[in-house]
Parts: structure tokens; sequence; C-alpha cells
């Protein structure tokens, strides 16, 4: 018996349905803001990390999964994407051949050695974004607003979102200063990773979560007081921005994140779920000057954030806010007898080719226990094969929410089943709930969208097709 490693979990079942929800949610509304998907490995050069992310970090120092191969390189588990993605550009020379910005959003799996606690994993699951090749005030804005707006769109209604400047290359180092001063005078009290942090890079002792030590940095300098002029207007332009977009925020002149490679602005989202939950931040992200160049592009900026999957699943599941998901079996096929069963194989073949969802029930069972079991399945029609429906080449058919039954030849089975599935579906039709309708009946008769079935004009999945 062996158990998933600490700080793993496995997905399964509707849980992976509400991942893919998440995800495919997230695809769409990246593609409307024009991102592209990017897919790199999940192993890289540690160099890249200790690079991009800093030496100076709790993730370099402390938290990567790092490991010798066997021709003795060193590799690292990415513990995030963003260094990644931006490798990924340099090597394809995107931005000797594109116009910019170049951008990517991406998913997948990543790997911190953190204390395993609610929210908190070993292997969690990111989805993000990077505009890359541009630093104007509006890419930083449209990326804060996208991240808000997949939020909202996930229906989270009560976000916090906080925001924060780094500042420019003259705010950094004065504020550096300014902290060097304030942390000589009470290092000694401190933590000893603080006492490190203090030779490495002191802007991260501001990160550091010994309760000890919060008092002492809860008193030191802010950088919003040491902001030049450039980086203050930078600043109060992005918060005129977001007002005049009517998106709520916070500043937390504490907020410094825990990766080296951030400049200018830097924001986190926010959310508590309606039972207390709190599982930290649920997305965060911000602009960085100097990266691309660190991992051997251009002199360009960019910006970005990823959003956790597993934080996000948690509270949509604690607060309710995933819409029913229905991949139940449309078609239960039930073949009585052996020879009925090589029908119900050809059958089966048939109604899947046809996109039908087809279960076969291929092993003896009696009459009762086969439709016990299409029941459990919560199968829309069972389709019955004896020795009757044999010999003229038709099969029965249940419609197991009305119960009526029908016998019909098989070449009309097709036919029958995509007329009475709309029928079926038409009955749950204003089961809707997604956000955009808001609970209310979906008014798709003045919708033009050319959704796929099963999509409304929102992109939400659910049972109601359009009218
Ligand atoms: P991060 O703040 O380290 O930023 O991670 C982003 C999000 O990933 C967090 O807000 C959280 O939801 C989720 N997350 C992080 N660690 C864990 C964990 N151990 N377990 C579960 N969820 C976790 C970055 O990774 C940056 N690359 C974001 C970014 C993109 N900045 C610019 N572009």
């Amino acid at each position: 018996m062996f158990n998933v490693l600490k700080g793993t979990h496995d997905v399964i079942k509707d849980e992976a349905l509400k991942y893919s929800y998440i995800e495919e949610t997230l695809t769409n509304i990246a593609i409307n803001y024009g991102y592209e998907e990017f897919r790199t490995p999940v192993i890289e050069n540690s160099e890249l990390f200790t690079r991009s992310v800093g030496d100076s970090s709790d993730i370099v120092r402390k938290e990567m999964y790092t490991f010798d191969d066997k021709g003795g390189r060193s590799i690292t588990l990415r513990p995030e994407m963003t260094a990644g993605i931006v490798r990924s550009m340099v090597n394809a020379k995107l931005f000797a051949m594109q116009d910019f910005p170049v951008k990517a959003f991406y998913c997948g799996p990543n790997f911190r050695y953190e204390r395993p606690q609610q929210g908190r994993y070993r292997q969690f699951n990111q989805f993000g974004v990077e505009c890359v090749g541009v630093s104007t005030v509006e890419r930083d804005v449209e990326t804060i607003v996208l991240g808000y707006h997949m939020l909202q769109f996930l229906r989270f209604r009560d976000l916090k979102l906080l925001i924060n400047t780094l500042g420019d290359e003259e705010t950094r180092e004065n504020y550096k200063k300014a902290l060097k001063e304030y942390f000589g005078q009470h290092i000694d009290e401190m933590c000893n990773d603080c006492k490190e942090r203090y030779k490495l890079n002191i802007l991260r002792i501001l990160d550091c979560k010994d309760p000890d030590d919060r008092p002492i940095i809860d008193k030191a300098p802010k950088i919003t007081d040491y902001l030049s002029d450039a980086a203050r207007e930078r600043f109060e332009k992005i918060k005129e921005y977001l007002t005049k977009l009517e998106i709520p925020f916070e500043v937390d002149s504490e907020l410094v994140r825990g990766l080296d490679y951030y400049t200018g602005v830097v924001f986190e989202f926010h959310y508590t779920s309606s039972n207390g939950n709190n599982y930290g931040a649920i997305g965060a992200g911000g602009h960085y000057g100097n990266l691309v160049k660190e991992i051997g592009g251009p002199d360009i900026e960019g910006v970005g954030f990823a959003l956790g999957i597993e934080r996000l699943a948690k509270i949509m599941e604690d607060d309710q806010l995933f819409p029913e998901i229905n991949r139940n079996v449309e078609v239960y096929v039930m073949p009585i007898g052996e020879k009925a069963v090589q029908k119900a194989v050809e059958i089966a073949f048939e109604l899947r080719l046809d996109f039908f969802r087809t279960e076969v029930c291929y092993e003896k069972k009696s009459m009762s226990a086969l439709f016990k079991k299409a029941e459990r399945k919560n199968a829309k029609f069972a389709v019955i094969i004896g020795e009757d429906e044999l010999k003229d080449n038709t099969v029965n058919v249940k419609n197991m929410l009305t119960k009526e039954q029908v016998n019909i030849s098989m070449q009309e089975l097709p036919s029958y089943l995509v007329e009475k599935l709309d029928q079926n579906e038409h009955q749950h039709e204003h089961s809707c709930e997604c956000s955009c309708c808001e609970g209310e009946e979906c008014e798709h008769d003045d919708c033009d969208c050319d959704n796929e079935e099963g999509h409304c004009c929102c992109h939400h999945k659910h049972d109601c097709n359009k009218a």
C-alpha cells in the first residue's frame, strides 16, 4: 500500500472535473485578452531560478526540489512558471520576430518544499499569464484587470485586491539604505533567517513570518515614503485607472512579494470563504523590469500573474461557486444474454462515434440490477437489447426520467436520441447559474453567438442549450 507523498494530492473524478472547469474558463478569458498558450518543461536548469527568482528568496534557499541528473547537471523541478515562460520566449527568439508584446498564458504543476498546511501544497497547479516586451502603465493595468476579471467570472465576489509598488532603481536604492539603517539597530534580536536576509537582500526581511520579528518589521520604513517622482507618478496612474474602472483595491505598503524579479507594481488577490477559511493569496503577480535581460534576452520588461488552482477550487467548493457540471451518462446499453452482448459492442461503438456519452454493462446481471446501475449513473436513456430485439433488429429505449419506453429499429436509434436528448435538456433548461445570468432565465433568443451546444454566450458550460 503506497500513499501520496506529504504535500501532494490526487485529483480524481468530480474534483478533476472542477479543475478542468476552472482551467477551461480561464483559458477562454485569456484567449479573449489576446494571449496564446505556452507549455514549457517541468524540469529546468537550476540556475534559471537562482538567477530569476533570486538567491535570497525563500523559494531558492529552502524550497526547491533540486538534484543532479545522471549527467551531473543541476536540475530543478520548477517552483514557478514565469522564469520558464520567459526563457522559452528568449529561446524561440520571439522578441526578434514578433510585434511586442508577446503574450503567453500557461497552466501546470509547480513544486515547492514548503510546510504543508491548508491551501499550501508541495505540488500545486498555477494558471498564469505573462505580457512581455512593453513597459506602459496601461499593460500593468490590463494585467491586473485580467486577473480581477477572471476571478469575477469564477464568481469570486468579495475579492480583496492588494497593490503596492517596488518603484524604480532609485526608489529601491534609497529604500534599501533606509531599511539597512533601521534593521541595523534590531538585527541582533531577529531570527537567523533575517540575519542572513540582512546580508543577502534586505527587502526579503519584510517577508519574514516569524511572529517574534513581526513587531519590529511592522515599524520598519515603508517604501511608499521613498518613491522617486517618476515611480510615484506611475503608481498614481495605476490607482487612477483602477478607480476609473471601478476595481476596488487597497494599497498595502508592506507587500513586497517573495520573488526577486519584481520591480514596479506588485499585487495579490485575497478571498475569505464564507466559513472563514483563508487559504492565503489566491493569485499574485507584478511587473518585472530586469528578468528578461537576466535570462539572456533583450532589455525589455514584462508583467504577469499566476492564480493557484488548488486554492481557487477549495474556495469555490466551500462557497458553492461551481456551476452544475454534468458529464453523466446519456445512454446506458443493457444487453440481455450472450448474443446481445456482441450487438451491444457494435451499438456502443456507433453511439460513441456520434458523441453520445455511452456506457455498457457487459457483465451478466438481472434486468433490475441493470436498471439500478443505470440509475446510479444518472443515465438519461437505457437501451435494452434482448433475444426478441436481436431477431427483429430493434432496441427498446427507456427514458429514465419520464419512464416512457419505445421499441425502434437500430437505424433509428441515433436520430431518436438526438431528438429526445434535446427535449430532456430543455426540461432542465433554466438550471443555468452562471454569473452572467445571475440564476435568471438565460435569454439565448437574442444571443447571436455561435458557441457550441452546451455553452452559452458567457462560455459557461451548463445544461441549457441555445433556445
Ligand atoms: P507566487 O505568489 O509565488 O507567484 O504564486 C502565485 C500563486 O500560486 C499564489 O498566489 C497561490 O495562489 C499559488 N501558490 C503558491 N504557492 C503555493 C503552494 N505551495 N500551494 C498552493 N498554491 C500555491 C508566482 O509564482 C509568480 N510566478 C507569479 C507571477 C507571474 N508574477 C509575474 N508573473
